[in-house]
C-alpha cells in the first residue's frame, strides 16, 4: 500500500521554473516547480533513460535533457505520443517537509 514519505525539505525545492533530482532511499525522483506548483515524477525518461530532473520546464511540461521529449507535469504523458508516460506522484507540503505518495 502506498503512503506519503518525506523526500526533502521545503527549502530543498527547486526555484520556480526549474526541476531538480531528489534522492529518497534507493530512488531518484524529478521534482519540478512551475510557478510555485510542485510536481514529482520518476527521474528516468522512458525514451532512453535520460535524467528528467536535469531537464527544463516549458509550458507545463518537463523537457528531457537528452532528446527533448516533453512530459506533462500533471499527468506524465508524453506530448508526442500516448505510448509513453512517466509515473507522477501525489505531493504535499506539510510545514517544512515535502511528502510524496510512493
Ligand atoms: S532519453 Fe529522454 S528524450 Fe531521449
Amino acid at each position: 500500500m502506498s503512503e506519503f514519505v518525506r523526500i526533502c525539505g521545503k527549502a530543498d525545492l527547486p526555484p520556480s521554473g526549474e526541476a531538480r533530482e531528489v534522492s529518497t532511499g534507493e530512488r531518484v525522483l524529478c521534482v519540478a516547480n512551475e510557478k510555485g506548483s510542485i510536481s514529482v515524477m520518476d527521474n528516468v525518461c522512458p525514451h532512453r533513460g535520460g535524467p528528467l530532473g536535469q531537464g527544463m520546464i516549458e509550458g507545463g511540461k518537463l523537457i528531457c535533457p537528452w532528446h527533448a521529449w516533453a512530459f506533462d507535469l500533471r499527468t506524465g504523458e508524453a506530448a508526442h505520443t500516448t505510448m509513453a508516460r512517466v509515473p507522477v506522484y501525489e505531493v504535499k507540503v506539510e510545514g517544512e517537509d515535502v511528502l510524496v505518495k510512493l
